[in-house]
């Protein structure tokens, strides 16, 4: 699922560039030497989907034993924090867990941040990690979690050192209505919301009747996510279920660039989709969303793989 160098522009650097491109990724790189505007490129990893889809079964674990969900306040959702959190520790991540209230209980986000790179211009990727209480909240969100997650895991294992700062963030409370993206956006002076470059919003991205939704936000962003799709010949629908609904929408009330994917919820496919992606016309395109069903059942693997790779392409591609 790894996508050919794409031709974009403006990213000449020294021949010597090349080198490490090559040794950073142990990829190819496209071209000759000659070719250098695209060989100075480091190339995104092909995030594996076994490593995704072991995170879910671990999320699905935690839900299970803990009477069946990872909400806001419950036991479910600290276990998949501190899941997360080990796993960010141990690859060398800096993390740190900011907390707020919504509903009379505590909430967590945990941010990771990666050493390196230009403090003035921060790629930021998030995902909310909270279920709802109904249910164990694979597809919405675990998918997003796992997947932004393990394109942190494969930052820290090519070594992956860009021109931009990465940081990862796993929000508390979205289902009770954005809270905890609210509360980070909130405590952020103005000087250090200027500082996010651009926020990359993952919030259903393996719904088991997919289609393939990129938000129509920051123009820059669109391309780059529109891009990746087109290089795997797949044709991409602006995502129109509800815009604001998820943790972009903080960061773009704030003014911060936003952009993201989004499989699709409880809207259902139509004909002209179906012959678009396949799947079942007239059935949502999750219908097991914020129910009990909503299980490591209720994921579409090449949807999850292929937006994985995405959410991977998009941070290698803006951070450098
Ligand atoms: N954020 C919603 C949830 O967690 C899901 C959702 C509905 C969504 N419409 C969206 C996510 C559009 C992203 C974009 O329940
Ligand atoms: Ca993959
Ligand atoms: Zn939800």
């Amino acid at each position: 699922m790894k996508l050919p160098q794409s031709p974009l522009s403006g990213r000449a650097l020294a021949a010597g560039a090349v080198a490490v491109a090559t040794l950073m990724t142990g990829g190819s790189v496209a071209g000759s030497a000659s070719a250098s505007e695209s060989a100075a490129v480091a190339d995104a990893p092909d995030i594996p989907i076994a490593n995704v889809k072991a995170h879910l079964t671990q999320l699905q674990s935690i839900a299970t034993a803990n009477g069946g969900n990872r909400a806001h306040g419950r036991p479910g959702y600290q276990a998949s924090l501190d899941y997360i959190r080990a796993k960010l520790d141990d690859a060398g991540f800096t993390t740190g867990v900011q907390e707020f209230t919504a509903s009379g209980r505590t909430g967590y986000n945990l941010v990771a941040d990666w050493p390196g790179g230009d403090a003035d211009q921060i790629v930021m990727s998030g995902a909310h990690l909270d279920s709802v209480a109904s249910g164990p909240g694979i597809n919405d969100n675990g998918s997003g979690s796992s997947a932004v997650l393990e394109t942190a895991l494969a930052v820290a294992r090519s070594g992956y050192q860009p021109a931009k700062h990465l940081r990862f963030a796993w929000w508390g409370a979205e289902e009770l209505g954005l809270v905890g993206s609210r509360h980070y956006v909130d405590n952020l002076g103005a000087a250090d919301r200027e500082k996010i470059s651009g926020y990359l919003n993952f919030d259903m991205i393996g719904s088991p009747n997919p289609g393939y939704f990129v938000y129509d936000d920051d123009p820059t962003i669109e391309k780059t996510f529109k891009d990746y799709f087109a290089g795997l010949g797949i044709t991409t629908e602006i995502e129109t279920e509800g815009d604001g609904r998820s943790d972009h929408a903080p960061f773009k009330n704030a003014g911060v660039p936003v952009g993201g994917l989004f499989s699709g919820a409880d809207y259902r496919k139509t004909s002209a989709q179906a012959a678009e992606w396949g799947g079942t016309v007239g059935e949502p395109f999750d219908p097991c969303y914020h129910s009990s069903c909503d299980t490591t059942a209720n994921i579409d693997d090449t949807a999850l793989d292929r937006n994985s790779d995405a959410v991977a392409y998009a941070v290698w591609e803006l951070s450098q």
